[in-house]
């Protein structure tokens, strides 16, 4: 056998999968069929966990079933606020998650695996997540920890419990859309360490933490915050030529919010956010001044690097469009990480009870062959 190594696992292929489908070179995105534009013109976050646990779209009957059992759990125990609280205050927002999860996974609710009873209990974390992502936010505010108070829809309880005020109509609606966006893609470096995790058959809660450990990288989740911090670092739209030329060009630093293994033109996602942020930009001046660097960004970046089939991906715009909504900018990656949630539960759910096998890969042994032990005084 003669071995081979693709590098980064390009092109190689870990599941099948009925979830998502990219195509990178016409920049489609579809989840279980359906066009990300779709989706997030007509449809709701609810309707798309139904979508991707269940495998159709839900009737209304069914959506209201889902949405009720949600609300059962959108809460989190006293025990698991208390730890999250007393974190220190400079934690990092998804470390502070890694431990919730890592809470959940110490068997405060079993979340083993038992096929008749998954979908309900990868239901019960999409729920949690909710509380845990608003309450890390309201504790890094130096707010305290709280219960949801239900309302509607999955994005207004959360941003209800994030934000101690009545949040507009519209900012539901755009965070509603922003959970679609992130709900999956498919087998990136997170949804890959949750499936390895996974397939050694550990609990649901504990594919989660890999996910969010492989999600903070800033190759990955973690370019969404730092693709914000970038727009902040560079302050004003006068500055964007010279902040290219000298860290992208003369440096050669990765501009953060461009380039994607699968895609080889805008991400289909990108150009959503871009929208959004924009919409934002008639109203909120700050936002504005975020948007206008980040476009004329896009734009040098896009002349530079296209031949290369690099483009702005869906974490590019996504901070501007947190950042419209009232969130500080560490909150990409863990807002990111709130939807991906249904991603990686339904990924690992398709992999452990369809096509269940341990995943072990192996590595090219390239050391010495054999060596004879050398005690330590004659080394
Ligand atoms: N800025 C500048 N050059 C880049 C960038 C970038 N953002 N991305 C790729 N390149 C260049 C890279 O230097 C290399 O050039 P050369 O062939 O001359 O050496 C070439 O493009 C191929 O890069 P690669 O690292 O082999 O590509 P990859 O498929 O292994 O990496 C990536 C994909 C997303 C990690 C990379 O594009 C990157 O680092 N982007 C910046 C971080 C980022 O935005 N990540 C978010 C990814 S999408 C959403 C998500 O997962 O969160």
């Amino acid at each position: 056998m003669v071995a081979e190594i693709s590098k980064g696992l390009e092109d190689v292929f870990i599941k099948t999968t009925t979830l998502t489908n990219i195509d990178g070179i016409k920049g489609i995105l579809r989840y279980r069929g359906y066009d990300i534009n779709d989706l997030v013109e007509h449809g709701t976050y609810e309707e798309v966990i139904y979508l991707m646990i269940y495998g159709s779209l839900p009737t209304k009957e069914q959506l209201n079933t889902l949405k009720e059992k949600m609300k059962k759990h959108y809460n989190i125990s006293s025990d698991l606020l208390n730890i999250l609280a007393k974190l220190p205050k400079n934690a990092d927002a998804i470390g502070m998650l890694e431990v919730a999860f890592s809470v959940l996974a110490s068997g405060e609710v079993d979340y083993k695996w038992k096929p008749d009873a998954d979908k309900e209990k990868a239901i019960e974390l999409i729920a949690k997540s909710l509380s845990i992502v608003a309450n890390i936010y309201r504790i890094k505010e130096g707010l305290p920890v709280k219960n949801a108070v239900i309302k509607e829809s999955y994005a207004e309880t959360f941003l209800n419990v994030c934000f101690d005020k009545p949040v507009p109509k519209e900012f539901v609606n755009v965070m509603d859309k922003a959970l679609i966006l992130y709900a999956d893609h498919e087998v990136p470096a997170s949804t890959t360490a949750a499936l390895v995790v996974s397939s050694t058959l550990t609990d649901m809660a504990s594919s989660i933490v890999a996910g969010l450990a492989a999600l903070k990288g800033p190759l990955h989740g973690g370019a969404a915050e730092a693709a914000f911090k970038q727009f902040i670092d560079i302050g004003n739209v006068n500055n964007v030529d010279s902040w290219f030329n000298k860290h992208v060009l003369e440096n050669k630093e990765r501009l953060m919010g461009f380039g994607h293994r699968v895609y080889k033109t805008t991400d289909p996602r990108s150009k959503i956010f871009k929208r959004f942020s924009e919409t934002f930009s008639k109203y909120n001046k700050e936002v504005d001044r975020y948007y206008q660097i980040a476009s004329k960004l896009e734009n040098l970046a896009t002349n530079e690097f296209s031949h290369k089939g690099i483009f702005a991906n869906t974490d590019f715009y996504s901070g501007i469009v947190y950042y419209g909504l009232g969130f500080a900018p560490y909150m990409p990656t863990p807002l990111f990480a709130l939807s991906r949630v249904t991603g990686w539960l339904a990924h690992v759910m398709e992999y452990v009870e369809e096509q269940e096998r341990i995943i072990r890969p192996r590595a090219i042994y390239v050391g010495i062959d054999r060596r004879d032990y050398v005690p330590i005084d004659k080394r």
